[in-house]
């Protein structure tokens, strides 16, 4: 996937989806969340320079928590590489092919992790963190069962389409694995002397990554909720309970807790919401579809709540993907025929043009078929 060439349409197209209003985009350029009345736009810019692929060895592996690993990346001559800020994700190609996008939950103002202790935005290893998805794509299992001390792989240089504006007061929220983007801000906020607190939450205790760690940065800051103490997941008003007055809120977790925040916001002590999803966004507007493999191939209904590439897969399971959310370009597939609703943020007018339909968001009008070159 070519990430050389920002598409133009990812600083403002509107999103039919509210989600994706608010929604910070990640891509080739980092550009803040458009239009969305509770977001603050980022001073800080993105990286600019083109986007060579970078040779990685693990050089490092850790348990985190239950079905979570922690992997340490270096250049394996042991050379520096590109500097990076909190909320920053790198795009990874592993030995299979697959794509997947982390979030690094290392510190980018660690002394230890930098090769140049002058101080150069170089840094001497990558850190991320990853939950093993028993029904995912294949991308966390991979990692979990092939990534170890010694393997290579390749990424792109680190992108940040969640940055940290270092508000005088934050907030965190992080759900399970949602905990990697939020950790270097958490130690930023620290190091800044800023008003903040942090609520982890997930299903029980040996499920929180990097607990430990946390409460070691200060006890009376970070609170750690699991379900089964409580009874089941927190409301949004419970999490936002702990914000303090004018703050800015920094959320990253599953759809749930995502939409229960935004929900619970207005009546909250906080400000502000900056917020980063797992995977796919949940389809608000649709109508059902059909897809059809080929001139002659089989027919595959598309329910309004389900995305294509869901239905596609079924059919197709090696079908690849990575963010699910229209920004990678890793799900292309061509169009032959039909009158497609693009929703994406990654392709051009040409490209559209040209046949390109990304279909892990773009759909089609009630009953309308849409046929695919697969
Ligand atoms: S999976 Fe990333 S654009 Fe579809």
């Amino acid at each position: 996937m070519d990430l050389s060439t920002p598409p133009p349409d990812l600083y403002g197209r509107p999103r039919a989806d509210t989600f994706f209003r608010f929604l910070t985009a990640f891509g080739d350029r980092y550009s803040p969340a458009l239009g969305g009345p509770l977001l603050r736009r980022n001073p800080r810019r993105p990286f600019s320079r083109p986007t060579e692929a970078l040779q990685l060895v693990v050089t490092a592996r850790r348990r985190v928590a239950a079905d979570v690993v922690e992997l340490t990346l270096a250049d394996p001559s042991g050379g520096p590489l590109p500097g990076w800020q909190p909320g920053a994700h790198l795009r990874l190609t592993l030995p299979s092919g697959r794509e997947r996008h982390y979030s690094l939950c290392g510190d980018p103002a660690d002394p230890a992790d930098q090769a140049d202790p002058a101080g150069s935005a170089e840094r001497s290893g990558y850190r991320i963190a990853v939950r093993r998805l028993p029904d995912g794509g294949g991308g966390s299992a991979e990692i979990h069962d092939t990534l170890h001390p010694g393997t290579r792989l390749t990424a792109r240089r680190p992108r940040n389409g969640f940055a940290f504006c270092a508000e005088p007061a934050v907030l965190f929220l992080a759900g399970g694995i949602g905990i990697t983007p939020l950790l270097p801000m958490v130690r930023e906020a620290r190091r800044n002397g800023l008003d903040w607190h942090l609520v982890h939450t997930g299903r029980s205790a040996d499920t929180l990554p990097f607990a430990a760690e946390l409460r070691a940065l200060d006890p009376a800051r970070v609170h750690l909720r699991t379900d089964d103490e409580h009874g089941g997941p927190p409301t949004g008003t419970e999490l936002l309970a702990h914000a303090p007055r004018g703050a800015a809120v920094y959320c990253c977790g599953p759809a749930p807790m995502l939409t229960a925040v935004q929900r619970a916001l207005d009546a909250s002590p906080a400000a502000s919401l900056h917020f980063e999803r797992f995977g796919a966004a949940p389809v608000t507007d649709g109508e059902p579809f059909t897809v059809r493999l080929g001139a002659d191939g089989p027919e595959l209904p598309v329910p309004a709540d389900r995305s294509a590439l869901d239905v596609l897969r079924e059919a197709r399971p090696d079908l690849p993907y990575s963010c699910k959310q229209g920004f990678c370009g890793t799900c292309e597939v061509r169009l032959l025929a039909g009158a497609p609703d693009h929703r994406d943020r990654r392709l051009t007018p040409e490209r559209r043009a040209d046949g390109a339909l990304l279909p892990c968001v773009s759909r089609a009008a009630a009953g309308e078929t849409l046929v695919l070159d697969l």
